[in-house]
């Protein structure tokens, strides 16, 4: 159910046309993981799944001009969608704060969930793909024979996605995210195999 068409629809004009893994199929998907993760955890869902839609509206890799684009974040949550100045500062600080390259510590229940809605879709079949998608987009090819930096896709498994489960903030998504992991490693071991 779409209980936020007002925003998903802003979304997707906003992200439309993006081709390096933060579209608007990505922010449907960490929306998903928030209500599942929600079965078990207590938050404010309603901030939570509008944070889920709107966080990669304002990253570097999105927006041109972050400082503008959260300006236009904050007037389009108040304006268009309906939230108060408060649920509107909230989501907000949890789009800036949650980013793994950040590494931030999390003030808010909210922020810890969103962080591992979009942590799971950085893995399993989903995150192959988003990351090999992200690797194209700055020419970088998928594997390097020995090469376990951020040159390649799978050495991006190494330098970041492989730690993404112990990093989890719940048991929920923990559990979900080794799951996810074990298969991109045995994708990592077919892929290696079929190039020796
Ligand atoms: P965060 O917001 O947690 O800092 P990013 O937006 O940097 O995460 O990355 C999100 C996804 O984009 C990653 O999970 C991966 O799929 C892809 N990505 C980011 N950086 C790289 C990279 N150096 N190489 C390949 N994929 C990347
Ligand atoms: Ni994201």
């Amino acid at each position: 159910m779409n209980e936020y068409p007002v925003v998903s629809e802003h979304v997707k004009k906003v992200l439309a046309g993006n081709n390096n893994g933060h579209g608007y199929d990505h922010a449907n998907r960490v929306v998903k993981n928030v209500k599942l993760i929600c079965e078990e955890v207590e938050c404010n869902q309603k901030i939570a799944i509008i944070a889920a839609y709107v966080h990669d509206l304002i990253d570097r890799k999105v927006a041109v001009d972050i400082e503008v684009a959260t300006t236009e974040l904050e007037q389009f949550l108040v304006n268009q969608a309906g939230l108060s100045q408060g649920e509107a500062e909230q989501v907000i600080e949890i789009c800036q704060t949650i980013s793994y390259s950040k590494g931030l510590t999390l003030n808010s229940i909210e922020a810890k969930v969103v962080q591992d809605a979009d942590r799971l879709d950085a893995l399993g079949a989903v995150g192959i793909a988003r990351t090999i998608e992200y690797s194209s987009s700055v020419s970088r090819p998928v594997y390097i024979k020995g090469d376990y930096s951020d040159d390649t896709a799978i050495g991006h498994f190494h330098t970041k996605l492989y730690r993404l489960p112990e990093l989890m903030n719940f048991g929920v998504s923990k559990q979900l995210a080794v799951e996810k992991a074990k298969f991109m490693e045995l994708f990592e071991a077919h892929y290696i195999k079929e190039n020796e």
